[in-house]
């Protein structure tokens, strides 16, 4: 299967997801990492790695629908099956998503259907919940809000701040994302509708 990654910033869970993907028996290869920004630290780690990273920098596009094109066409022209975003920080167009249903993931860091959005850790310390995490979903229109593919929970500790909760969250954010891929690309979860079909599960 070959994937790209979209990015807009340090890119740890593309980096993830790369070194995942080195091992012999991965189902799926990372081919092309894009950025919306072109200043963003993972472009430069991506190419370290190897892979082929370019920035389409959004700020060149009149519209969300004209950078979204630009997108497409580089992911069609690269041959992508599967789009995995990873800290991507822009807002898709309905068209654009549905030319990639069930063929597009991202990782949210909460337990969703909680704190969809950004801040979330801050939110999480706000509502008081006892245990946070990040999630693994597939991309629809509605942010933050398809199908769930694999989460992953840690403990809120007394003292946490929102760095503190971030840091133990992205450790499994970098477990989570590799393993929920493979999931996907292996052909053992698929989107069927609004659900996700795990093999082996009858209903
Ligand atoms: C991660 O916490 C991801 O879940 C969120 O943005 C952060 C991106 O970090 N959407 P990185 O660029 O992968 O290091």
């Amino acid at each position: 299967t070959r994937v790209a990654i979209l990015i807009s910033g340090r890119g740890s869970n593309m980096v993830s997801l790369i070194e995942a993907a080195r091992a012999p028996d991965f189902p799926a290869e990372i081919v092309l990492v894009l950025s919306n920004r072109p200043d963003a630290a993972g472009l430069a780690r991506a190419a370290e790695a190897g892979i082929s990273a370019r920035a389409v920098d959004h700020t060149a596009y009149p519209d969300r629908a004209s950078f979204d094109a630009a997108l497409d066409a580089e992911l069609r022209a690269a041959g992508i099956e599967l789009v995995c975003l990873a800290g991507f920080m822009r807002i898709f167009t309905p068209g654009f998503v549905e030319g990639w249903a069930g063929r597009m993931l991202n990782i949210h860091p909460s337990l969703l259907p909680l704190f969809k959005g950004t801040h979330t850790h801050e939110r999480a310390l706000e509502a008081g919940v006892r245990l946070h995490g990040c999630t693994v979903h597939y991309v629809v229109p509605e942010l933050d809000a398809g199908p769930i593919v694999a989460q992953a929970a840690v403990p809120v500790r007394a003292g946490d701040d929102a760095d503190s909760l971030a840091a133990r969250v992205i450790v499994q954010e970098h477990r989570l994302y590799p393993a929920a891929l493979a999931l996907v690309a292996s052909g053992r979860a698929r989107l069927e509708g609004e659900r996700v079909i795990f093999s082996g599960e009858t209903a």
